[in-house]
């Protein structure tokens, strides 16, 4: 341990120094604002990154990110463990680093970080590797047609069966992570799962990983101090299980198999995590607000009269389905927090001066934090009602003009520019099925007598890389009374 520190004390001092200096004299040549600084009462920001472990072992990291820029400012800078780094959530900033200027920025050290679970897959890398893993990613997607739904069909079926005699509340959370999982392994492998169920062993470990990574990710440069027996044990579970997969199905290989497998357990994150969020948040907040969910009921009793096949352009047309989806991403986005690394000197158009409104200066190898989940609840960008699950806000004029660029840079739930999520349209029809099949099957679906109930935004939660209930969701399904 003793060592460990040393080398810490030493980083900090030499690194925060001289990045310091050459930000500090650069500002000054070409007369750049800073934005305001969170302040800090500890030597190095250990403060900062102390209260960062705190807020999310106790389940309300991304409401104090919020918290931050609320009174703050919508970009700050921070000391964090001796090193300067910035947050925004300022639609203009958010359009330079993912789209106008995102040759000037990569995914940083995240390769070092998160490459015991994601290897060189499409989430690590950044230039020509990724380019040619996103390309291969768009290929595999395409060949799959999802549009009639059939993909779904199969393992929808099984959950559904799975819970049709339950009786009392269940916690619907992980039966959920159970199904986008089948889901994504069918597509993946391009058959049915049905014959060996996944074993409960992966999921754990896959679980595990991804929490053990997050730790890693809010340490940024240290993360290495955080590489336990934890970690590399979930990792190999996760590993010797996909390689188990690939050679079972005699899945042809074309390419170098640890590279296929490193990108299987990427897709596997796309496609379980991130859409298991969006079902369990849509289920949790539906059962909190019975009108909303009466409502829809209503929409989805007269869209699909009988067992007529749900396609993609039928749930297209729930209009108040899609309203209810684009506000659970709104105000739950799977992925609520991201960065992003300078890899030259370059700009952000705001956030620096007395109004806020001037360009920042940004040196090279600054790590830019984002946070879409403190984006999207902006008043400003949203209204006063902000924090509130109100669907019906999807069909009225906007808040803020589209001219300024906030109607698409405002509102990110699938990111934006050159890395705008793959699945995007996957991800929705796959969401919207599983909600009409679920609401369909459950009609009396309701909140657990007892179940905690309070304002959007404080219940507890759990954010590894994707965002979840920290209290799971709790719902009745077949409760006569
Ligand atoms: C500071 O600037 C000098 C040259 O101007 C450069 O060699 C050095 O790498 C810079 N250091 C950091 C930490 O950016
Ligand atoms: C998930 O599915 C596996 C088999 O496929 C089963 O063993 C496990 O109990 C399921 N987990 C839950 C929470 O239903
Ligand atoms: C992109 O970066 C360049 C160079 O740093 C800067 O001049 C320009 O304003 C930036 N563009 C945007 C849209 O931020
Ligand atoms: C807003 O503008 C962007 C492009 O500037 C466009 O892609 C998007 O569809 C617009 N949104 C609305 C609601 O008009």
């Amino acid at each position: 341990m003793l060592p460990a520190i040393l080398i810490i004390l030493a980083t900090l001092l030499t690194f925060g120094f001289w990045s310091n200096r050459n930000q500090t004299k650069i500002i000054r040549q070409h007369g750049f604002y800073r934005p305001p600084r969170l302040p800090n009462s500890c030597l190095f920001g250990i403060d900062r990154i102390a209260l960062i472990f705190q807020a999310a072992g106790e389940g309300w990291p991304m409401e104090l990110f919020l918290r931050h820029f609320t009174l703050w400012g919508s970009t700050l800078q921070h000391r964090f463990l001796g090193v300067e780094a910035l947050g925004t959530i300022e639609p203009q900033n958010l359009q330079a680093i993912l789209s106008t200027n995102f040759t000037h920025w990569s995914m940083g050290s995240r390769e070092k970080v998160m490459g015991p679970l994601f290897g060189r897959g499409i989430f690590t890398q950044s230039g020509p590797s990724w380019k040619h893993l996103r390309e291969a990613s768009r290929a595999q997607l395409a060949s799959r047609r999802c549009n009639e739904c059939q993909i779904f069909e199969a393992p929808i079926e099984r959950f559904l069966d799975s819970l049709s005699r339950t009786k009392g509340p269940i916690d619907i959370h992980p039966k959920i992570l159970n199904l986008t999982l089948d889901i994504t392994l069918s597509m993946l492998f391009e058959e049915d799962t049905t014959n060996d169920p996944v074993p409960q062993e992966f999921s754990d470990a896959f679980n595990d990983a991804q929490f053990i990574l997050a730790k890693r990710l809010r340490l940024q440069e240290f993360y290495w101090i955080v590489n336990g027996r934890n970690l590399r044990r979930s990792c190999k579970i996760v590993r010797e299980y996909i390689d188990k997969l690939v050679y079972q199905r005699g899945t042809k290989l074309d390419c170098d198999p640890i590279l296929l497998r490193d990108q299987i357990i990427n897709l596997l994150v796309a496609g379980r995590d991130t859409t298991a969020s969006l079902i369990t948040w849509t289920l949790f907040l539906l059962v909190r607000h019975p009108v909303e969910l009466k409502k829809l009921q209503k929409e989805l009793q007269e869209s699909f009269p009988d067992d007529s096949r749900i396609n993609r352009a039928k749930l297209r047309s729930c209009l108040y389905l899609q309203d209810v989806i684009k506000e659970v991403l709104r105000l739950y986005p799977p992925v609520p927090v991201n960065s992003r690394t300078a890899v030259r000197d370059t700009i952000l158009p705001v956030g620096g001066g007395p109004d806020l409104s001037q360009p920042i200066f940004v040196s090279e190898g600054t790590n830019v934090a984002y946070s879409i989940y403190a984006l999207h609840r902006r008043p400003d960008l949203y209204g006063m009602d902000a924090e509130i699950f109100r669907p019906e806000r999807w069909a009225e004029a906007p808040i803020v003009s589209n001219e300024t660029g906030y109607g698409e840079w405002g509102y990110l739930p699938f990111n934006g520019g050159p890395r705008k999520c793959l699945g995007m349209d996957l991800a929705l029809t796959e969401a919207a099925y599983c909600i009409v099949k679920i609401l369909r099957a459950f009609p009396g679906i309701k909140l657990p007598v007892g179940e905690r109930v309070c304002v959007v935004g404080n219940e507890k939660q759990s954010v590894g890389l994707v965002i979840f209930s920290g209290d799971g969701c709790r719902v009745s399904l077949n409760d006569e009374e």
